[in-house]
């Protein structure tokens, strides 16, 4: 599987977003990735559907929709119709998560599901085969600009081991403090798609800074 590289608007200039994901996508980036923030499952608030939606008619670009919100069973229709790709959400906001995941599905999207650093892989065992996507997060989520959790290489490498036995349709996504450096230990592991947000906006070189991710 090629790299994906998926730039998070987190880290972009909120007042100029359309131009922003023009500018990575323009650079190569395959996937933009939306961090979905309800200040409850994490502190801060960031954006909501409306957004997604006006986003949608600036780019055809795989819109990687993170939700990181209590509740993700209320949000999916509308992150669907508003134009979302890919639908992630968190296992530990979900108390019925084989149903969350049916939900995405039957919306249209592909479905992802989330771990915290602290959550085991045990967590999605069962739901493994129903899921296009793990995402592994290597930063605990609320925030852009944290440091890497390099303890996490080894849940990646876990993962990765089961999906290709099990030969699994299973992307491997990783989130938090992505750089150049962190990207090429996270490939090693087996991650596919790479979320990287201050590494990519805060860059002087955008289109640099995306190929030193992809390695
Ligand atoms: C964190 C978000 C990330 C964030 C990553 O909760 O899920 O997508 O934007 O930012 P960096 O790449 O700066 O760690
Ligand atoms: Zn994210």
């Amino acid at each position: 599987m090629a790299t994906i590289i998926a730039p998070s608007i987190l880290s972009a200039d909120f007042a100029h977003l359309a131009d922003e994901v023009k500018k990575v996508t323009d650079a190569g980036a395959e996937y933009v990735h939306i961090d979905v923030m309800d200040g409850t499952f994490v502190p801060e608030i960031t954006i909501g559907a409306g957004v997604v939606k006006s986003l949608r008619k600036f780019s055809r670009a795989v819109f990687d929709v993170h939700l990181m919100v209590e509740h993700p069973e209320t949000q999916i229709e509308s992150f669907a119709k508003a134009g979302a790709d890919i639908i992630t959400f968190h296992v530990e906001a979900s108390k019925h998560s084989h149903r969350v995941i049916q939900q995405i599905k039957s919306a249209g999207c592909k479905a992802g599901v989330a771990i915290n650093p602290a959550t085991s892989l045990a967590a999605i065992e069962e739901i493994l085969s129903d899921v296009d996507m793990v995402l592994i997060m290597t930063v605990n989520p609320g925030y852009g600009g944290q440091k890497f959790i390099s303890s996490m290489l080894d849940k990646i490498s876990r993962l990765k081991y089961i999906i290709d036995d099990e030969e699994l349709p299973c992307y491997i996504e990783v989130d938090g403090g992505i750089n150049a450096e962190t990207s090429k230990l996270a490939r090693d592991a087996g991650a596919n798609i790479l979320v990287a947000g201050s590494a990519i906006y805060g860059a002087e070189n955008i289109s640099d800074a995306i190929k030193n991710i992809r390695g």
